[in-house]
């Protein structure tokens, strides 16, 4: 008789907890303790920019006095959509009966009430905080009373004059397209995958990075006080180790350094954006002296982008965005069968169950600081070459 048909086959069920991102589920609450960057600065303007975030529709703008403002965009009057508001010097005025918000909600004037509206202080039209910072808005969409300072970092800080302060918002992590079409934990997770780099990225689409980054690596895993890390060894054969760290970093940040191995401390960072349950967005912060840094990052396929790629190209040259998107618009993560090469993953979605409880609990997730003192992240991601491990060892038992 055959075994193991698909005959009756269960599908099994996403790991929801981790992966859902909307008002009030476990990891969203989790999400919503941390300021997110949610566009560039230079989209916020006196057009009203539809954006969803967490799952959450909202309206940004900016005021002609240039505050940018993230508001809930049904007009708390009756209904109508800020998205057809006007900008004026302090607010948005609704399309509908013309009330005026501020950034913060505050109905400034109600132009058909007498006086401007004797009680609209009684109103208040649902808003975010905002902030502005490495070219990016960053909102918190969290309790209020728990919002935190909004961290920098020390890898993206003292640019030297040469240097520009690279943004984009179009996944260079992932290839593919600028607003990723499945769950975001799909993307976030495979950074803690150091081993579908020489499967993926090298015996099936060509050598997309470099020749080392095909070496099978050896490594281990970390817990930090703000995520995981992987520490991989290469052997690059000539009495070097290529000793690289990846991060991810609570809620959703990505420390990639370049797999074009540029040496030394990571010079980029990513945030992992939820959009919504299947949908995400990638922004990448670098600092480098070519402003096409990132650009020149992003993974060809025998020389070609992604886009244009045709379908028979696809499944002969899959990449990151091939492998993630196929895997469900949201994984069934219960049917996954992981394995020893699995421990980063493992350890990843572990660490989130963790914070998960926590926040319901009422507790301060890793990274989140209310301290001047503690504003600073130091990152350590980073590709470091190092002499022969071997000699190193020696060195090390002498100095004993
Ligand atoms: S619905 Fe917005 S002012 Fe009336
Ligand atoms: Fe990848």
């Amino acid at each position: 008789m055959d075994t193991g048909t698909a005959y009756g086959l269960r599908l099994g069920a996403p790991l929801n907890d981790l992966a859902q991102v909307g008002p009030g589920t476990p990891y969203g609450e989790v999400l919503r303790s941390y300021w997110q960057p949610v566009a560039k600065v230079e989209d916020a303007t006196t057009r009203p920019l539809r954006l969803r975030v967490l799952g959450e529709d909202l309206i940004l703008f900016r005021t002609r006095k240039g505050k940018a403002g993230l508001l809930h965009p049904r007009c708390v009057h009756r209904g109508a959509s800020l998205y057809y508001g006007g900008v004026e010097d302090d607010g948005i005025r609704c399309c509908y009966h013309g009330w005026v918000f501020d950034t913060e909600g505050q109905c400034l004037e109600q132009p058909c009430e007498p006086d401007l509206g004797l009680h609209r202080d009684r109103v208040r039209q649902p808003w975010y905080p905002v902030q502005e910072q490495y070219g990016l808005i960053w909102a918190y969409l969290g309790d209020p009373a728990k919002k935190p300072l909004l961290p920098r970092y020390d890898t993206l800080e003292d640019l030297a004059p040469d240097e520009h302060l690279i943004v984009n918002d179009a996944g260079v992590g992932g290839g593919g397209p600028a607003l990723l079409d499945f769950n975001w934990l799909q993307h976030w997770e495979n950074v803690m995958d150091p081993f579908h780099v020489p499967i993926l990225h090298a015996r099936f689409s060509g050598f997309q990075f470099t020749p080392e980054m095909a070496l099978l690596p050896e490594v281990t895993y970390e817990y930090t006080d703000r995520g995981v890390r992987s520490i991989q060894l290469r052997d690059l054969g000539d009495g070097r180790t290529l000793r690289r760290v990846t991060e991810v970093m609570f809620p959703n940040i990505r420390v990639v350094p370049s797999p074009k191995l540029s040496s030394g401390q990571t010079n980029m960072l990513g945030w992992v954006v939820p959009v919504d349950d299947v949908n995400f967005k990638i922004f990448t912060l670098a600092r480098d002296t070519d402003p096409e840094f990132l650009d020149k990052l992003r993974s060809t396929h025998e020389g070609r982008p992604w886009r244009e790629l045709d379908e028979a190209d696809h499944q002969r040259m899959p990449g990151d965005y091939e492998a993630q998107k196929s895997q469900g618009d949201i994984s069934l993560h219960s049917e996954d069968h992981l394995t020893t090469t699995d421990q980063g993953v493992a350890m990843v979605r572990r660490m989130m169950a963790k914070q998960i409880k926590l926040v319901a609990q009422g507790g301060t997730p890793p990274g989140v600081a209310f301290d001047e003192a503690d504003r600073l992240v130091h990152i350590e991601g980073g590709n470091y070459f190092e002499g022969d491990a071997l000699t190193e060892e020696l060195a090390a038992a002498v100095d004993d």
